[in-house]
């Protein structure tokens, strides 16, 4: 099981949810919520490797956050390339490994490019992996990962009847990476809202009432500590001894 020794989790998944609201209960703009979002965000990736987090996936921006107004989404768009550009160097001495997740060709050009540009200069950090959803959904993922198992049958290079959930997790855009033990959604809300779907087959899930941008490392690590030592059994029965 992928926990640490003390059963903590260590691959979490985190749907930051409820910026608007928070930012409208306060009489303010959404887009107040979205800064402050941003603001959790980095305190989260600076605490969770001292938590014990190994992998950490965060969605910032689905698939279907295009339909909101033009105004929210340019500001989303400037807060990614500013977050890109200021936290750069520090995720890099942090040891954070960044890889994106998500449909880059719909994404502006120059925020791509800073996203190619993090991740290779991060490529060979060890101590967080870090993977940020952007213009991300599940069921894109699935699709495109099913056509690149296509293409690699139609030449040849794989075998249909060798087709394994392996074959599957690694055509994936997070292949290669943990698969999470626990998803946390923020704002009270109890859907996955078409977030690693594959991925999230046995993980545990968690619902907190709070918004994304009262989320905070203390937050986290009750969290955390809640699921310590809970059994996953992937289906399977309780081990007993036999004598
Ligand atoms: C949910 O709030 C949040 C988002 C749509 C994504 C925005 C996320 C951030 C700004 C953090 C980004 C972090 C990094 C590291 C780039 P919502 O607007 O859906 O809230 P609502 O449900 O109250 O409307």
């Amino acid at each position: 099981m992928a926990s640490g020794t003390d059963g903590r989790p260590k691959n979490v998944a985190i749907i930051m949810d409820g910026n608007g609201r928070w930012a409208q209960k306060r009489g303010l703009p959404r887009t107040v919520g979205h800064h402050r979002g941003v603001d959790r965000a980095r305190e989260i990736i600076r605490v969770a490797p001292d938590l014990g987090i190994e992998t950490l996936t965060l969605f910032a921006f689905s698939t279907e956050n295009w339909r909101r107004p033009a105004y929210e989404v340019s500001v989303l768009m400037t807060l990614f390339r500013r977050y890109i550009r200021r936290e750069a160097a520090e995720l890099d001495m942090e040891g954070v490994q960044v890889r994106f997740i998500g449909r880059r060709e719909g994404l502006p050009r120059d925020l791509q490019n800073l996203m190619h540009e993090l991740e290779a200069r991060t490529k060979d950090n060890t101590r967080l992996i870090l993977q940020l959803a952007l213009n991300y959904g599940a069921r894109t993922e699935m699709t495109e990962g099913v056509k690149k198992i296509a293409r690699a049958v139609a030449a040849g290079e794989i075998d249909p009847e060798k087709i394994g959930e392996e074959t599957i997790s690694e055509a994936l855009w997070t292949g290669g990476v943990p698969d999470p033990d626990l998803v946390i959604r923020t704002s009270g809300e109890m859907r996955i809202s078409n977030f690693l779907l594959w991925q999230i087959a046995y993980a545990e899930l968690a619902f907190v009432d709070e918004c994304w941008p009262d989320f905070d490392g203390a937050l986290l690590e009750k969290i955390l500590g809640s699921f310590a030592g809970r059994e996953r059994r992937f289906g399977a029965l309780k081990a007993i001894g036999l004598g």
